[in-house]
Order: structure tokens, then sequence, then C-alpha cells
């Protein structure tokens, strides 16, 4: 079965990769250049931290994100997204990753603070891994 491809953003201080890089399935950083400019051969999921950054439109979409949701076909491919983010945000929590989902219309499958603890890795692996069979039954609309 097809492992669904999670392509993340994660700045220096690395809480999403280290989130993402405890998946046990393909994962791309989206802070590197090769995969930013590239485009998914297939479903595949985001995940997202957000980033306020106290600008008058408090934008919080990291800009590697964005550039990688330029493309149409991965937009169209996009089939779900999983956020990080830290509750001391107050009305910002997970902003970047509820806002890209109302925008694609995509459900929000997943969200976790920071690095995320064991119990989050593994509730992400069983989300992913639902996701996984559903696609493969053909029980979701996909391209
Ligand atoms: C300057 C700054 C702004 C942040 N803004 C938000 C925010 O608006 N909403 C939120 O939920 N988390 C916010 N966070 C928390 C990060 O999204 C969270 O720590 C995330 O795990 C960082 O992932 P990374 O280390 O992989 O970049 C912010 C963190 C920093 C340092």
């Amino acid at each position: 079965m097809r492992q669904t491809p999670l392509y993340y953003y994660s700045s220096a201080s690395g809480l999403v990769r280290s989130f993402a890089e405890r998946l046990e399935r393909p994962v791309f950083n989206l802070a590197e250049r090769e995969h930013r400019a590239s485009e998914a051969d297939g479903p595949w999921v985001l995940l997202t931290p957000s980033y306020k950054t106290g600008n008058d439109s408090n934008d919080t979409i990291p800009e590697a994100v964005r550039r990688f949701l330029r493309s149409d076909v991965n937009r169209r491919r996009l089939v779900g997204v999983m956020g990080s983010g830290n509750r001391n945000f107050g009305r910002h929590y997970q902003m970047a990753a509820r806002e890209i989902a109302r925008r694609s219309g995509r459900p929000v499958l997943f969200e976790f603070e920071l690095a995320g603890t064991p119990w989050d890795v593994a509730e992400g692996r069983a989300i992913l891994e639902e996701l996984d069979a559903a696609l493969a039954a053909g029980a979701l609309p996909v391209e």
C-alpha cells in the first residue's frame, strides 16, 4: 500500500522536523529548495507550524509552504493538513494550518503542540495509516 508522503516546513528550531521524522513514512522538508520546487507524485499531506509575524496582515503561513502551494498540481493533490503550534499564541493557535484547510477545502487531520509527545506521534501515525487505507480503497475523491 502506498504510504502517503508528508511535506513539512520546519525552522532552525526543528520541532516539526522532529515530529515528522518519527512518523516512519516518506517525509520531505520544504525548507530545502529541492523539495519546495518539486511536485508531489500523488496524494500528499501538509504539516506546517504557524509563525505569527506581527505585521498588519498577521501572516502565519511559512513562505516555503506558500511556495509549494503555488503549484496547481500540488494544490489539487493535497488531501489534508496537520499543524504544529503553541497554545501561548492564543487566538493565533494553529492559524496557518487552519487557514490553509479553510482555503483549500481540505480537512485539518491533526493538531499538536511543539514537537509533539510520544502519544501525539502514535496518533499521527494512526491517522496517516487510516488515510493510506482510505486512499487505497478509492474512498476519497482524488485526481
Ligand atoms: C516567532 C514565533 C511565532 C509563532 N507564532 C505562532 C502562532 O501564531 N500560532 C501558533 O500556534 N504557534 C506559533 N508559534 C509556535 C510554533 O509554531 C511552534 O513552536 C512550532 O512547533 C515550531 O516548529 P519548528 O521548530 O519546526 O519551526 C510561534 C513560534 C515563534 C518562535
